[in-house]
C-alpha cells in the first residue's frame, strides 16, 4: 500500500498510529538539527518531523530534499508540544514523527513556487506552459473541484427533472452561432471538411424531433474567435432543450437550477433577487447601456433630452437637432473630481464612441464642471432635481445618436463601480434579459444577420416588417445575465419547414445554400417536429464568478493564452508532410 491516509485527515483523535502517507514537499524548515517536512497532496498538507536518531543513511537522504520532491513517509502521529499547534491548518495539532523515507521521484528547481498563495507572480505564459506545476496550487485546485461539484450538481438537478444527458458529435457541419468554424479535413473525400460544432445547437434541436423530450449535454463547443477574458477557442456550455415548451417554461427550469446551486456549490455568495428580475433588451440597454447589465448597483441612465430641448449648449443643441438624444448618469459624492480626472474618463468616453463627455459637479459654492458655463440655472436645477442629484455629486452627459449615448454611459458606469466599489462580489445579481431584436444590421457585408442564430423563432405578428424595417422584428430569444456578463442564450426555436426556409431567405442565403447547408434541418421538420426551446449557460464564465476570478483561463485545466495557443504542448504546431498529403492539403504562403 502506498499509503493509509491522506495528508488532510489525520487529527489528534489518530495521535500513536503508525501511519504511511504519500504526497509532494510543500515546504522545509532546518530548525536547530531537527528538519520539519509540510507533506501535501489533494487533501491537504500535514507537518512531518525528521527525527534526528534515523539512521546517517536516512539522514542523508533527508539532507538533499527540495521542494515538490515526492515521497513516501513511514511514522508515527503525535500531538504537538504544547504552544507549537498551528490553529492555521486542519493538521495543525498533530506532526508525524517519520521513521522511514522513501524518495518516490526528485523534482528539479521549479520555473515558479507551488506554495505561494500569491499566483501572479509567475506570468501567465509560464504559468500556462507548466500548467501542471500550477495546478498544484491551492487556489487551482479550488477552481478545479468548483468547476467539478458544479457539473456534478447540474447533472443530478437535471437528472431529477427527467432530462437525459445525451453526446453528440464533435465531427459535424457548421452550425452557425456568429463565429468562424474550425475545419477538419476529410483524408477520405479530398477537398471536403468536417466543421467542430459552434455549440450542439442544430443536433439538440433533432433531438427534439427525435422524441427525447428533455436533452442535456455538458457539451464542448468551439469558435474561432478573437480572444478575451470570458472567451476561449474551446469553452463548455451547459447545452439543454426542451419540447413543448413557452419561454417562460424554460426560463424557470434554468433558474429553477441555479437558484438550488448557487447556495450548495458557493454558501457564502448571495442572490440578489428570486425571482430573477425580468428586463427587456430595450430597458436593459436605456437604463444600464447594456445588454448585460451589472444590476448589483443603482446608477441608471438618465434621458434629459427634454430639459435641454431649448439649450443653448451648442454640443446638446447639435446633438439634439441631430436626431439623437442627451443622457447622463450621477456618480455620488464624486463632486471634487480633478480636472485631470474628468479628462481620463472622457478619454475612456471617447474609447467607447463619444465625441466628448460634459460633466456638471454640485458643489456648495453652485454648479461646476465642464458644462457648468454652457448651461442656463433654470436648466441645472431642472437636471438635477430629475436624476436626484444632491450636493457632491458629479453628474456626467453624453449627448450623441441614442445607441452611441448607452454604450459610452453604460461603459462609464462600470468605470464608476470599478473606482467606487459598488458592486459586492459575493452578491450574484441574475437577471433575465428578454424580447431581443431578431436580426442586426451588418454593416460590412450590409445585410441583416440573426441576432441570436437563425434557429430563433421571431415574433410571428412582426414578420410583415421585413419589408418595412427589419430591425424592429423582436425574437422570442432571451439570455441569463449576472454581474455584467452574458451567463446564457436560448430562445424558442422555429419548428416548421416554411418559417426556417423563410429566415434563411431574408438572412440572404440563396435556396440552393440553404439546401446544401440546412437541407437535413428542413427536412426533419416535416417529419413531426415537435415545439421546442432551449439554452445553454456558459460553464467558464459561471465557475468565473463563483470563483471571484478575473478571467475564464483560471478554471479551465488547460486553457489556451490569450493569442489562442496551448503554449504547454505548444499547438497549434506544423505535422508532417506525410500527413498533410493524406490530407490532400497544400500549405500556401
Ligand atoms: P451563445 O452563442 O450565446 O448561444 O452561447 C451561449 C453561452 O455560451 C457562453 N460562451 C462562451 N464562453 C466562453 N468562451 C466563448 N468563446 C463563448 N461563447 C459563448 C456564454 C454564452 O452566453 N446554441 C446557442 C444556445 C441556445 O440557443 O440554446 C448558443 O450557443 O456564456
Ligand atoms: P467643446 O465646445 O467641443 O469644447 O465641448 C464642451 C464640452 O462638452 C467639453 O467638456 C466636451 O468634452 C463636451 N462634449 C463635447 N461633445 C460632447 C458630446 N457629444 N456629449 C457630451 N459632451 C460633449
Amino acid at each position: 500500500m502506498y499509503k493509509t491516509h491522506t495528508c488532510g485527515e489525520l487529527r489528534a483523535s489518530h495521535a500513536g498510529q503508525k501511519v504511511t502517507l504519500a504526497g509532494w514537499v510543500h515546504r522545509r524548515r532546518d530548525h536547530g538539527g531537527v528538519v520539519f517536512l509540510d507533506l501535501r497532496d489533494r487533501y491537504g498538507i500535514i507537518q512531518i518531523t525528521i527525527n534526528p536518531n534515523l539512521s546517517k543513511e536516512t539522514l542523508n537522504v533527508v539532507a538533499d530534499i527540495r521542494f515538490e520532491w515526492v515521497l513516501q513517509i513511514v511514522g508515527t502521529v503525535q500531538k504537538r508540544p504544547v504552544g507549537m499547534e498551528n490553529p492555521n491548518m486542519p493538521t495543525g495539532e498533530i506532526e508525524v514523527i517519520a521513521s522511514g523515507i522513501n524518495v518516490l521521484n526528485p523534482a528539479k528547481t521549479l520555473p515558479f513556487m507551488v506554495n505561494n498563495g500569491e499566483m501572479n507572480e509567475a506570468d501567465e505564459n509560464t504559468r500556462l506552459k507548466y500548467r501542471y506545476l500550477d495546478l498544484r496550487r491551492e487556489r487551482m485546485r479550488e477552481n478545479m473541484i468548483l468547476r467539478h461539484r458544479v457539473i456534478k450538481f447540474m447533472r443530478d438537478y437535471l437528472d431529477k427533472q427527467n432530462f437525459i444527458e445525451i453526446e453528440t458529435p464533435i465531427l459535424f457541419k457548421a452550425t452557425p452561432e456568429g463565429a468562424r468554424d474550425y475545419l477538419v479535413p476529410s483524408r477520405l473525400y479530398p477537398g471536403q471538411f468536417y466543421a467542430l460544432p459552434q455549440s450542439p445547437q442544430q443536433l439538440k434541436q433533432l433531438l427534439m424531433v427525435a422524441g427525447m423530450d428533455r436533452y442535456f449535454q455538458i457539451a464542448r463547443c468551439f469558435r474561432d474567435e478573437d480572444q478575451r477574458g470570458d472567451r476561449q477557442p474551446e469553452f463548455t456550455q451547459l447545452d439543454l432543450e426542451m419540447s413543448f415548451v413557452q419561454r417562460d417554461d424554460v426560463l424557470a427550469m434554468v433558474e429553477g437550477l441555479y437558484t438550488a446551486m448557487i447556495p450548495a456549490v458557493t454558501p457564502h455568495k448571495r442572490l440578489l433577487a428570486s425571482p430573477w428580475p425580468k428586463l427587456t433588451y430595450k430597458d436593459a440597454v436605456e437604463k444600464y447601456g447594456s445588454d448585460k447589465p451589472d444590476l448589483r448597483f443603482g446608477m441608471q441612465l438618465v434621458d434629459v433630452s427634454d430639459i435641454f430641448a431649448k439649450s443653448d449648449f451648442r454640443v446638446f443643441q447639435s446633438a439634439l437637432e441631430a436626431g439623437g438624444v442627451i443622457k447622463c448618469l450621477v456618480a455620488s459624492g464624486c463632486a471634487d473630481t480633478s480636472r485631470r480626472e474628468v479628462d481620463e474618463l472622457t478619454e475612456m468616453a471617447k474609447s467607447f464612441g463619444a465625441k466628448g463627455l460634459a460633466t456638471l459637479a454640485v458643489t456648495a459654492e453652485g454648479p461646476k464642471g465642464t458644462a457648468a458655463k454652457f448651461l442656463k440655472v433654470e436648466e441645472i436645477e431642472a437636471a438635477k432635481s430629475k436624476v436626484g442629484a444632491k450636493e457632491g455629486d458629479l453628474i456626467l452627459f453624453a449627448a450623441d445618436q441614442r445607441a452611441v449615448v448607452n454604450k459610452v454611459l453604460g461603459g462609464l458606469r462600470l468605470v464608476f463601480r470599478d473606482k467606487l466599489d459598488l458592486a459586492d462580489k459575493d452578491v450574484m445579481a441574475f437577471a433575465w434579459v428578454v424580447d431581443f431584436p431578431m436580426f442586426e444590421w451588418n454593416e460590412e457585408e450590409k445585410k441583416w444577420d440573426a441576432a441570436h442564430h437563425p434557429f430563433t423563432m421571431p415574433k410571428m405578428e412582426d414578420l410583415p416588417k421585413f419589408e418595412t424595417n427589419p430591425g424592429e422584428i423582436q425574437s422570442d430569444a432571451y439570455d441569463m445575465v449576472c454581474n455584467g456578463y452574458e451567463m446564457a442564450s436560448g430562445s424558442i426555436r422555429i419548428h416548421r419547414r416554411d418559417i426556417q426556409f423563410k429566415i434563411f431567405q431574408l438572412l440572404g442565403l440563396k435556396d440552393e445554400e440553404i439546401q446544401l447547408k440546412f437541407g437535413h434541418m428542413l427536412e426533419a421538420f416535416e417529419y413531426g417536429a415537435p415545439p421546442h426551446g432551449g439554452m445553454a449557460p456558459g460553464i467558464d464564465r459561471l465557475v468565473m464568478l463563483l470563483a471571484d476570478e478575473p478571467n475564464i483561463r483560471e478554471v479551465i485545466a488547460f486553457p489556451k493564452n490569450s493569442g489562442a495557443r496551448d503554449v504547454m504542448a505548444d499547438a497549434p504546431s506544423s505535422v508532417e508532410p506525410k500527413q498533410l498529403k493524406e490530407l490532400h492539403i497544400k500549405i500556401s504562403d
